[in-house]
């Protein structure tokens, strides 16, 4: 049976990919999407998810907003990295698919108490602000949850937003607190193993060869969005980070990392949104959280061209012109 899930993304080029590989892959059954506020304000990345899914020919899906603007505290955007829409490097049409009116928050809340307890995967790929709303408001939700699955903090490798802290949980700490605080298993993508799944020339090539519209799309999103991490780091590509969230679901033996205690520093002004994780388990605390750390990066990038070719085709074949895009 397909596992069910809620993604929370704030589209972003790579929230985009990790979305594409969900709708793609039929292991997987997507309940809804929810926008949240994060590398753009939510009056965006709502639209980018819906136009998301009308480029993978998935208008059936239910797309939500969640909050605009963090726990506490103004809200941290990064048009630096992912440009003024969030989505540079390709253009997409306005999308026509609806919004749906439920606000996210509820919609993740009345899902896990309709579903059954624990059939329900939650795939966070931005702030955390929405999960933290919902299980402050509906605390019983804790205990219906599968697991969660997200992208956030870093602890080798640093921070990216601040020497400390990584985006995701920077922009709102209180969420990501109430989440490592929640008991529901969690498993985390951090900057140590996305910073390993590198856009190389070789990778986006194979992207550009599947030769459909939605692949041209992809490309271009992935050209814009390494352009950043490439002067900062001066690496070969730049880390493709939220689609390690959906692979971990399809292929988890492409990952390895271990099961420690992570807690969020919230007060501090140097290193606010830091996930000090306790990888050698000198502090005692309880071990909430799978520290994912290494990947199989070919592997990943293998999964990933060959699920987005099979997406678009069917597009493909009703306008032909497309070809030329
Ligand atoms: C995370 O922040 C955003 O810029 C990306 O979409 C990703 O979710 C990486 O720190
Ligand atoms: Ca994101």
């Amino acid at each position: 049976m397909a596992e069910k899930i809620i993604i929370d993304s704030d589209p972003g080029q790579d929230d985009a990919l990790a979305i594409l590989l969900a709708l793609a892959s039929p292991e997987i059954e997507v309940l809804g999407i929810v926008a949240a506020a994060g590398n753009v304000p939510l009056s965006l990345t709502e639209r980018n998810i819906r136009k998301i899914c009308e480029l993978a020919g998935r208008s059936d899906i239910k797309v939500f907003a969640g909050c605009n603007q963090p726990m506490t505290g103004p809200l941290v955007t990064a048009e630096h990295v992912h440009g003024a829409t969030g989505l540079d490097g390709a253009e997409l049409p306005e999308p026509t698919m609806p919004l749906q009116e439920m606000h996210g928050v509820d919609f993740i809340v009345e899902t896990l108490m309709d579903e059954p307890a624990g059939s329900v995967t939650l795939c966070m790929l931005g702030p955390l602000t929405n999960l933290g709303k919902a299980l402050t408001k509906a605390p019983e939700i804790a205990g219906r949850i599968k697991k969660i699955v997200l992208m956030g903090g870093g602890c080798f490798e640093g921070g990216n937003i601040t020497p400390a802290a990584e985006f995701n949980i920077y922009v709102d700490p209180p969420a990501a607190a109430v989440v490592f605080g929640s008991g529901v298993p969690i498993v985390m993508m951090p900057l140590d193993v996305t910073h390993k799944t590198l856009t190389t020339r070789a990778r986006v090539n194979a992207i550009r060869d599947i030769g459909t519209p939605l692949a041209y799309a992809v490309v271009g999103w992935l050209d814009y969005f390494e352009r950043f991490d490439v002067a900062k780091y001066g690496s070969e590509g730049g880390p493709l980070h939220d689609p390690n969230v959906i692979a971990y679901l399809l292929k988890p033996e492409l990952y390895c990392g271990r099961q420690c205690n992570v807690e969020i520093e919230t007060e501090s002004e140097l290193t606010k949104g830091m996930t000090v994780a306790d990888w050698w388990g000198v502090s005692g605390r309880p071990k909430n959280a799978l520290f994912i750390g290494d990947v199989d990066a070919d592997g990943f990038y293998a999964l990933l061209t060959e699920r987005l070719s099979w997406l678009g085709r069917e597009e493909l074949a009703r306008q032909p012109m497309l070809r030329l895009v």
